[in-house]
């Protein structure tokens, strides 16, 4: 599958695997510097591939101490990517591989594959880790059973599955459910667990674990507590039971990625699993609720259902990141969800969609599968079935789902086969609707309305932007939510969902009054809407629209409007619409305060940029910093006495819960209170907070403010912060992604330069990594300081963090990806820092794809 002259792998080279594997054992002699694998596997032909075909096997940076087949030795021909060997050194019906490999998993600082992480051995498989472990057909469409027996002196040592036997110094496992490599995993440690336990549905009893490091153990109730809450869930939406005796949980220190779906056997980003009330914030429980159920609900979408190669990703991240989008969304507020969810589409994937790293959500071909990971696959991947839902209607999903599920059991599938159960439940033609799998870009959907004599004319049209690779697109299947407001706010007609297939359309609509047309209703598309309209009817669909999403919106939208005309003149003030129609919000006691929070936070300097550049302005970040500060300060000033009539109102009475009604509150008080410390450079107010909070989300949000505003007392702050924390990893995380990413522009680097000397920075941790430098590469008006320094302090660690470990670089030089929005100074001291990258000759396969790719070489 591997193309000679670029590395590429293509879709279009896809062949059935010529063996299938039908039992896999495996044994583990643990050793920090020579782990002996011993692997037995049975391969028999695959009756769906050409027969007479030799045998291949991926492996990587193993030793191979002894092969045989059938029980007498063979010499295959082995390369740096794997060995092989010819048809005519194999039984036509099948047989038995057995292979001693040696590996050295203290070494492996990659964290794919085996590795160790503070003494403890786990294992990180997804995509290509597994043949790192042993020579073995590692592909998504190879499934197999697997036994596994380890071998240590470790207090626990787990695998895949249930445990059949165990005895002094060794441990096995097996796993009933076939399963591809990427979902094999292995811990062994001297850790502690939490249990609990969970009836399914049908009554069978389910042990649930979660692993940690000693210490740990009192931190694991939320995590319990959503996996309990997810594995119902799962039961009521979706008809799905758990399908193993034992769930187990492992958190790790050392970890690329938020969290991993092994069967039975999740490894979790240890700041995705460990929680109490001083240590984590309102924030950080939301995403270990999410990440939790999202890991959970892979065991049906990934699991029992996986890919069949890994163009096919989407099949199983779309869907399980749009289930736990609505997991989220029930247990907690809905339209708060779905505008937290459209900020992160935006904020990631737009901007991945408008820049050099644009890809469809089906790719067809990748040099470094990793670098693959990305928001068009996740979250664009997940607003695609959201759209599929709101086309064929809740009850006709379910079925299709129900069908999904019935037929595709046990199998590696592809987008085909996944379109193909909702054609078959809905009679629906979905071929152009599958034009959201291959063409990339954020379609652009332009709307005007006219009204005249009685008649709304709606006109829609669409255009899809070029991407790399892709310069023409045809019309997609756009579902259009909208709704129509009478003059008085009410809703003038009941809503409709309008189908968009053509490049442009006209819809009528019998109105006897002119209304305002609220269109997109709840973001039902992943599009970018433009539709001209006066800062007057921004502010009545503000006041009125009964769609939260859109009132939401139009509160946005005026925001970005006034921030960008604002960075264009230095002249202009704030609109004083904008303003007052903020500070309503704020006061209505009828909202909710986590939408009131949300619709009070101004757009980001990230999403200004952004935008401006959407529409066609390079982006200048001195100017849209002085904009927003200086709007920011028009909306403290005009709604001051609210503010302080929220902060004093607001406070959470209790115990902390982070239960999304508390954690309302505290959202709506903090942003109240940051718009007090705008008007307080002393920081008086925050620093009373600061001193008197009992909560990690408390004491965050008020030493931010101190640190933003360079109060005088920020110092102290830190400090004392430091002084708590410090034997505390995840806290001190934060102490340092704090001041990278909330320092002012004029002092953010040397303070990063010097935390970097810090004798906490632990830069081969990838979360104490990306806590500094991806903290700092997120603070934009200092990376994108105008003498280019912010840049090549990032590209220097990169270069520093690239040769132990090339996903995590290869995945954070995406902070390069927006040079194409800058002025031109800017964008050429950003090529230069990639040019230099690109040339060093020793740059790995992952970093240099990207760095190539933005290029655009
Ligand atoms: N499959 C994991 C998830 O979506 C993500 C992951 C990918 C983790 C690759 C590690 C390596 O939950
Ligand atoms: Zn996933």
């Amino acid at each position: 599958m591997r193309d000679a002259m670029h590395g590429a792998v293509r879709l279009t080279d896809y062949a059935p695997a010529p063996w299938n594997v039908e039992t896999v054992e495996l044994t583990f002699a643990l050793d920090p510097h020579a782990t002996r694998v011993t692997a037995r596997i049975r391969f028999r032909p695959n009756p769906a591939a050409a027969p007479g075909q030799g045998l291949w096997l991926d492996g990587e940076h193993l030793e191979l101490v002894s092969a045989s087949i059938d029980g007498a030795p063979v010499q295959p021909d082995v390369t740096t990517e794997g060995l092989s060997l010819p048809a005519a050194a194999l039984p036509a019906e099948g047989f038995t591989w057995e292979a001693v490999t040696e590996i050295d998993p203290a070494e492996n600082t990659s964290l794919d594959g085996l590795y160790m992480s503070n003494g403890m051995y786990c294992t990180q498989c997804e995509a290509q880790g597994f043949r790192k472990i042993t020579y073995y057909p590692d592909r998504p469409d190879v499934m197999a059973r697997f036994r596994v027996r380890i071998e240590g002196p470790q207090r626990v040592k787990l695998s895949n599955g249930n445990p059949v036997g165990a005895g002094e110094g060794w441990a096995e496992w097996e796993d009933p459910w076939p399963k591809p490599s990427y979902l094999f995993a292995l811990v062994a440690g001297d850790l502690i667990s939490h249990d609990d336990s969970f009836t399914t549905a049908s009554g069978r009893e389910v042990a649930l674990k979660i692993y940690v490091r000693p210490g740990d153990e009192d931190r694991c109730a939320y995590a319990m507590d959503a996996l309990k809450r997810s594995m119902e869930w799962d039961e009521r939406a979706y008809g799905r039971e758990y399908d193993l005796d034992l769930f187990m949980i492992v958190a790790v220190d050392d970890f690329n990625m938020g969290a991993m779906e092994n069967k039975g056997l999740n490894i979790f980003n240890s700041k995705y699993v460990l929680a109490s009330p001083d240590t984590a914030t309102d924030r950080d429980y939301e995403l270990i609720e999410g990440i939790i159920a999202h890991e959970y609900f892979h065991n049906w979408t990934g699991n029992r259902i996986t890919c069949r190669d890994w163009f096919q990703l989407c099949l199983k991240e779309g869907l399980t990141v749009f289930r736990d989008q609505c997991f989220s969304a029930d247990q907690r507020s809905e339209p708060v969800k779905r505008i937290a969810d459209v900020l992160m589409l935006r904020a990631r994937q737009f901007r991945e969609d408008a820049g050099p790293l644009a890809h469809p959500v089906r790719p067809t071909e990748y040099v470094e599968i990793n670098n693959f990971y990305t928001a068009t696959v996740y979250e664009k991947g997940a607003e695609v079935i959201r759209m599929l839902r709101l086309l064929v209607g809740d009850a006709l999903y379910r079925q299709a789902l129900d069908l999904y599920f019935e037929r595709h059991d046990g199998q590696a599938c592809t987008i085909e086969d996944w379109l193909k159960v909702f054609e078959d439940a809905t009679g629906r033609d979905l071929a152009q609707f599958a034009l959201w799998y291959s063409q990339a870009g954020t379609p652009r959907l332009r709307a005007r309305t006219d009204w005249a004599e009685g008649v709304l004319t709606l006109t829609l049209s669409q255009e899809v932007p070029p991407t790399p690779g892709q310069p023409q697109k045809a019309p997609m299947v756009i579902p259009v939510a909208t709704g129509f407001l009478a003059p008085d706010g009410s809703d003038a007609a009941p809503a409709q969902v309008l189908e968009l297939t053509q490049a442009e359309q006209v819809f009528t609509f019998e109105m006897p009054e002119q209304p305002v047309v609220s269109l997109l209703r709840g973001f039902s598309a992943p599009v970018i809407l433009e539709m001209a309209r006066s800062p007057q009817e921004r502010a009545f669909l503000i006041a009125h629209d009964s769609d939260p999403f859109n009132r939401w919106e139009a509160a946005r939208t005026l925001a970005t409007d006034t921030a960008l005309a604002m960075a264009a003149d230095p002249e202009l003030s704030a609109d004083e619409g904008l303003v007052s129609a903020l500070v309503a919000l704020a006061a209505d006691g009828s909202l909710d305060p986590a939408f009131r929070a949300l619709a009070l936070t101004l757009p980001s300097r990230e999403a200004l940029a952004q935008e401006s550049y959407q529409r066609g302005t390079q982006a200048d970040p001195d100017a849209i910093e002085r904009a927003l500060t200086e709007l920011a300060t028009a909306v403290a000033q005009g709604g001051a006495d609210v503010f302080a009539d929220l902060y004093a109102r607001y406070e959470t009475p209790g115990a902390y819960s982070p239960e999304a009604g508390d954690a309302a509150r505290r959202a709506l008080r903090a942003t109240a209170l940051g718009y007090i410390t705008r008007l307080d450079p002393r920081g008086i107010a925050a620093g009373t907070l600061f001193g008197a909070a009992t909560n990690m989300t408390e004491s965050l949000s008020a030493l931010g403010l101190l640190v933003r505003e360079d109060a005088p007392s920020a110092t102290a702050a830190l400090a004392t912060f430091y002084d708590r924390w410090q034997a505390d990893r995840l806290v001190i995380d934060k102490w340092f992604t704090l001041q990278a990413m909330t320092s002012p522009s004029g002092v953010a680097l040397e303070r990063v330069q010097q935390l970097a000397g810090h004798g906490d920075f632990e830069w081969k941790n990838p979360n104490r990594f990306r806590a500094l430098i991806g903290g700092f590469a997120a603070n934009p008006t200092a990376f994108h300081r105008a003498d280019g320094a912010g840049y090549r302090f990032v590209a220097d660690w990169l270069l520093k963090l690239d040769p132990i470990n090339p996903q995590t670089t290869a995945r954070m030089a995406g902070c390069f990806e927006t040079w194409a929005r800058y002025e031109p100074g800017r964008q050429a001291l950003i090529r230069a820092e990639l040019e230099r990258m690109a040339a060093v000759p020793t740059l790995s396969k992952n970093t240099r794809e990207i760095v190539e790719r933005i290029l655009g070489s």
